[in-house]
């Protein structure tokens, strides 16, 4: 088959590569339909995650049809159209039966922090992605949501990690009715945090990039106020949000950005001398910014084993400090039934969508925000 594949920081290339197969009972092959590049791909893309292998495919985002099924499983069958949770979860231990799928304690053997995780290194256990032809699934009476007849791949593949990401942050933010709820990020997925943060009865939502394009794209889809950090001056996005805020502060703080934070050269040059993990910068601004005894969110995605995070601010000024991979799973059929209301209209954020062969161009493109790229998504074949 064929599948894109990681050769070097900022070097990925489409081969091909041996037919994924049934390795466990367990386990089902899927023909991937459509499968989304992700924000988390590009801090593998510039080679910044530990133990990302060459010859490793990415992909954690991805839907499509049920072609191989393993003995053991009894809740699929071949032409089964599916959506797939980013985590590899067993479903038997005791944080899954919990709903904390994200960090099973069987599907990554690698390390105690988190579960499998499809195409995201060996540090989560070394699954092949779903940037491919075709894609093993193990576990799969666990993960996997059949699509409802009426809906089509589009309208369910972000199901699969940012749709619930973005919801489960806007959740841990314990946003009360009427919260100002600042969002750091405007991309995919603080996109969906801020749709998501409106259906959890904020009063005002803020969000915060320095991609113009993007933050035009957010005022339009998710009717937010915005704010350009670079014109804020670098330093200013705090003073900013302050100012609109009666001095205060949001009640909400959310980081949608993760390790790879533009805006402080001290955070970028720290991270590239490995003394921390990437650049936690919206993570400061964000315990900076949000109020006394306000909530702040971590969901942008940053790795071990530490970072440049004001601890004493955090404790002084009383705030609630929330972070976590999503436990996708579990917001599933929740959000299947926004997005049927059309309360969310997910599918609106794709703005780029090519064959497998187009994952290389695709991933240059998302990375250095082109082209008014909001979302990339690949068709590996056809429906
Ligand atoms: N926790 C989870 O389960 C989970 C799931 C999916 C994605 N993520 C993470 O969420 C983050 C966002 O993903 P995405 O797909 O939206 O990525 P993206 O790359 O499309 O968007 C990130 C945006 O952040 C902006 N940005 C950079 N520095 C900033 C700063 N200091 N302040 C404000 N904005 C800044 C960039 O300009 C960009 O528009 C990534 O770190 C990703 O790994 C986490
Ligand atoms: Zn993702
Ligand atoms: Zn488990």
């Amino acid at each position: 088959m064929k599948a894109l594949t990681y050769r070097g920081p900022s070097w990925v290339k489409v081969m091909s590569k041996p037919d994924p197969r049934i390795e466990h009972p367990g386990d089902v092959v899927l023909r991937v339909v459509r499968a989304a590049i992700c924000g988390s791909d590009l801090h593998l893309y510039h080679g910044l995650v530990p133990d990302t292998r060459v010859g490793s495919t990415f992909g954690h985002e991805f839907a499509g049809v049920v072609e191989e099924v393993g003995p053991a499983v009894t809740t699929l069958k071949r032409g089964d159209r599916v959506v797939v949770p980013f985590n590899i979860s067993c479903g038997a231990c005791f944080f899954c039966q919990r709903g904390f799928t994200s960090v099973c304690d069987r599907s990554n053997t690698a390390n105690e922090i988190l579960s499998g995780v499809y195409g995201y290194s060996h540090t989560t256990g070394g699954y092949d992605g779903g940037q491919a032809e075709y894609v093993r699934v193990p576990y799969a009476d666990v993960g996997p949501m059949k699509i409802p007849d009426d809906m089509d791949y589009e309208d369910v593949l972000f199901l699969s990690d940012i749709l619930p990401t973005a919801y489960q942050a806007a959740e841990m933010g314990s946003i009360a009715q009427g919260d100002t709820v600042a969002i750091f990020g405007a991309g995919p997925v603080g996109l969906f945090a801020a749709k998501s943060a409106w259906l959890m009865g904020a009063g005002r939502v803020i969000v915060i990039d320095k991609e113009a394009y993007r933050l035009e794209f957010a005022r339009a889809y998710a009717r937010v106020e915005t704010i350009h950090y670079e014109d804020a001056g670098r330093h200013d996005v705090v003073g900013r949000l302050r100012k609109m805020t009666e001095n205060r502060g949001p009640d909400v703080c959310i980081d949608a950005v993760g390790c790879e934070a533009s805006g402080s050269l001290l955070h970028k040059l720290t991270g590239l001398a490995r003394l921390q993990a990437g650049a936690a910068t919206a993570l400061l601004w964000a315990v900076q910014a949000v109020r006394r005894a306000g909530h702040v969110v971590a969901i942008g995605v940053y790795g071990p084993p530490w970072n440049l995070v004001p601890l004493g601010e955090l404790m002084n000024k009383g705030i609630t400090l929330r972070a976590a991979q999503c436990n996708v799973k579990r917001y599933m059929p929740h959000l299947l039934e926004h997005i049927r209301a059309g309360r969310i209209d997910p599918k609106a954020i794709i703005t780029h969508r090519g064959p497998l062969d187009a994952a290389p161009d695709l991933y240059r493109t998302f990375a250095r925000k082109r082209d008014g790229c909001i979302k990339p998504v690949l068709v590996p074949n056809a429906a």
